[in-house]
């Protein structure tokens, strides 16, 4: 089956086209027929002029003021000057009862039988195109009776044969028609390259969609119309790159989770592996099996993290928030977390005012703590100092938690919220996370309306700081 395809550019370039076709029809019709109207009005008009000087001179040789030949002389003249032939005919409504007699005679064309009765009737007659077979061709034609002082005598009959204008009409519609065409040849040019700027920009992102959909990355379209399809590239650049993004993010999840899974699982198989085939000897056992747990727990801590965050990014958040007493609060996670008596030896130091009421839900709070010092203890050595301070700003609540540790690295800085990030240095197995927890803090934080920050200056220490809105 035949299909036309249809594109856009098909639609606006051929819609346009018929319309502007139709336009110029029109008008090329309107101006041809106008002007037709308008030259045989003209010469009906000439030719009624021309009827009345004949029935004046008619007057004249009638009253004897001019000869015979005289009469004829001018006739002779006003034909020629109208391009017309010119009949004054002695006629009776009697005479015309005889069609036959009339028909005979050599200057009657079959429809003027008519004409002529309406003519003896004191009417005037007047025909625009009418084909005369004794003239041989089409005439314009002016009848009007002849008066005399009793009243109708006859018909003074004018012909002008109209091929000899005719020409001038054919060259005239010629003019407009082709004038149309070209009007309408030039528009097409305009049409189609209007139609292809409006359409090259919507082909152009549908092939970007396709390479999307196909996996492919792509550059960011560029389409300077200025108008809605302007904007449309733009949302779809922006679509595009928050996709490629997603993407990548995806990928890189995954890449990080299996890492992470991976390597304690292959550690704990080694050492369930070297126990059951006997190369660990049994006082071993308990060493060996310690490593296992802490494995464990790392996956289960891993596990947990990936489950929350999961939680956290399809906006699952459910706040339980209430009104606390910030330093209670403090006071009492730092209880049940255990961190003051460390082995490390760090000290814990608080300031806090007593008046602090901080709007929030006591579990996350707990849990943004802990995630900040366990970085705090993990990345300080022995003896260290970590501060918590806490004070009330016009519109927030602001906690800062400064240790005095290792420290980070300006380039490292600025990522450090991200997912699965990690120091360099903290790759080390001793403080082996997952780069997981920071990101939690943030999004939790976040989801309490407030927001953090990180300041550190490399092998002095690290500060956090935390606001909460009132
Ligand atoms: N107090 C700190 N002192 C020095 N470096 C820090 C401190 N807190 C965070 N960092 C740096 O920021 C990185 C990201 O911290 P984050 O808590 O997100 O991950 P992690 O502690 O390595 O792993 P996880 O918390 O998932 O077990 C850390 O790996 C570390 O390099
Ligand atoms: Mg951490």
């Amino acid at each position: 089956m035949f299909r036309v395809n249809k594109t856009i550019f098909r639609k606006l370039f051929f819609t346009y086209l018929l319309l502007i076709i139709a336009v110029m029809s029109v008008i090329a019709f309107a101006f041809s027929w106008g002007y037709n109207n308008y030259v045989f009005t003209e010469k009906q008009a000439d030719l009624r002029s021309a009827a009345a000087k004949t029935a004046m001179l008619i007057e004249s040789y009638r009253n004897e003021q001019i000869s015979s030949t005289e009469l004829n002389h001018s006739l002779d003249i006003l034909s020629y000057m109208t391009g017309s032939r010119i009949y004054a005919i002695k006629l009776t409504k009697e005479s015309l009862q005889n069609e036959k007699l009339i028909m005979d005679q050599d200057y009657i064309d079959g429809y003027l039988f008519e004409d002529l009765k309406n003519i003896l009737n004191g009417q005037e007659v007047t025909r625009k195109k009418q084909y005369s077979d004794r003239m041989d061709g089409y005439v314009v034609f002016v009848g009007e009776p002849l008066h005399n002082q009793t009243g109708i005598e006859g018909a003074i009959l004018l012909f002008a044969p109209i091929d000899q204008f005719s020409a001038q009409i054919t060259l005239i519609n010629l003019t407009i028609w082709l004038s149309a065409l070209v009007a309408v040849f030039v528009s097409s040019f305009l049409i189609y390259s209007i139609s292809q700027k409006i359409s090259r920009p919507l082909r152009v992102m549908e092939e970007g969609a396709r390479k999307i959909a196909a996996g492919e990355q792509i550059e960011d379209l560029v389409v300077q119309t200025g108008d809605e399809l302007d904007k449309m590239a733009q949302a779809f650049n922006s679509m595009k790159n928050k996709i490629t993004a997603a993407e990548n993010m995806r990928r890189e999840f995954i890449a990080s989770v299996s890492h992470d899974l991976k390597t304690p699982l292959t550690t704990i198989n080694g050492f369930v592996q070297g126990m059951l085939d006997g190369l660990v000897k049994p006082e071993e056992n308990t060493k060996y099996l310690k490593i296992i747990k802490e494995e464990t727990q790392r996956l289960i801590g891993l596990t947990g993290d990936i489950l929350e965050l999961a939680k956290l990014q399809s906006g699952g958040i459910n706040l339980q928030r209430k009104y606390f007493n910030l330093k209670e609060l403090l006071e009492k996670t730092l209880e049940s977390t255990g961190f003051q008596c460390n082995t490390k030896k760090t000290l814990i130091s608080m300031d806090c005012p007593e008046n602090i009421e901080l709007y929030a839900d006591e579990e996350r709070f707990r849990q943004i703590l802990i995630n900040i010092l366990d970085n705090a203890f993990k990345f300080t050595p022995e003896n260290g100092e970590i501060i918590l301070k806490a004070s009330q700003l016009e519109r927030e609540i602001c906690l800062r938690i400064k240790d005095n540790g290792q420290g980070i690295a300006p380039d490292d800085l600025p990522y450090i919220f991200e997912k699965f990030y990690r120091g360099d240095k903290s790759r080390q197995e001793s403080t082996g996370g997952t780069g997981l927890g920071l990101n939690i803090v943030k999004m939790l934080v976040e989801s309490h309306g407030g927001r953090i920050e990180a300041q550190s200056v490399l092998g002095q220490g690290t500060e956090f700081i935390l606001f909460f809105p009132k």
